[in-house]
C-alpha cells in the first residue's frame, strides 16, 4: 500500500453533509478524554489493536486530535490526525453496519480540517488502503517512495537507513 498525499488548501464543504447526519441523530465531534478507553474498545473490536495504539496517540493532544461518529452513544467511526507522523492523517475506520452513509467521509474531512487549522497545507494519509475513497473525496494522489516503502516497515530510526536491509 502506497502513502498518499492530499492538498488542504480547498477542502469539500461538509456542512450540507454534516446536516443529513444529523437528521439521522449522527454526530460528528473529537471525543473527550474520559471517552478514550470507549474509543479505544471501539478501535479494538472493530479493526485491530495497533490501530488503537495509533488512536491513542490522540488523546494526548488539545485539542484531541481524532474525531469519531456517534448515534446516541454508540460509537460507529473514528478517524485520527497527528498520531503516527506530525502531519499524518489515519487510521480511520466506519463500523462495517453503518457504511455508505457519508461518515467516512464526514470523518475525513473533520479530521483534515483539523490539520488546516494546525498550519498544514497538504496532509499524508499513511498507507492508504482504500485509495480510490482518498481519490473520491479529496483528489488524493499516491506519493511515489523508494522501494515503494513507507514507515510502517522501519524498524529504526529512517535517518539511519542503510542499504543492509535492517528495516525489513
Ligand atoms: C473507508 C471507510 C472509512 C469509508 O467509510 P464510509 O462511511 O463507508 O464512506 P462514505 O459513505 O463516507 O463514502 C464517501 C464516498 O466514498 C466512496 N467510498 C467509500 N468507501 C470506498 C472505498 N473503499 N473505495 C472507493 N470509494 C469508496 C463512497 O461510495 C462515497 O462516494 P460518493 O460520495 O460518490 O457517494 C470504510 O469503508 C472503512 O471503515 N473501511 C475499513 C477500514 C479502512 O480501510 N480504513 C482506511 C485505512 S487507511
Amino acid at each position: 500500500m502506497s502513502d498518499m498525499l492530499c492538498s488542504l488548501i480547498d477542502l469539500p464543504d461538509i456542512s450540507g453533509l454534516l446536516e443529513n447526519l444529523r437528521a439521522e441523530k449522527i454526530m460528528i465531534r473529537r471525543p473527550n478524554p474520559w471517552e478514550a478507553s470507549s474509543v479505544r474498545r471501539f478501535v479494538t473490536e472493530h479493526f485491530t489493536e495497533n490501530w488503537a495504539d495509533e488512536v491513542q496517540v490522540s488523546f494526548s493532544h488539545q485539542p484531541v486530535s481524532s474525531f469519531i461518529a456517534t448515534c446516541e452513544k454508540e460509537i460507529l467511526g473514528f478517524a485520527a490526525y497527528e498520531c503516527t507522523r506530525r502531519n499524518y492523517f489515519g487510521p480511520t475506520g466506519v463500523d462495517e453496519a453503518w457504511r455508505g452513509r457519508g461518515i467516512g467521509k464526514a470523518l475525513f474531512i473533520a479530521a483534515l480540517m483539523g490539520l488546516q487549522d494546525m498550519g498544514y497545507a497538504y496532509a499524508v494519509i499513511g498507507d492508504a488502503g482504500p485509495v480510490d475513497f482518498y481519490a473520491g473525496t479529496v483528489g488524493a494522489v499516491p506519493i511515489p517512495l523508494r522501494d515503494g516503502r513507507g514507515i510502517y516497515s522501519l524498524r529504526e530510526d529512517p535517518r539511519f537507513l542503510n542499504s543492509g536491509g535492517a528495516n525489513t
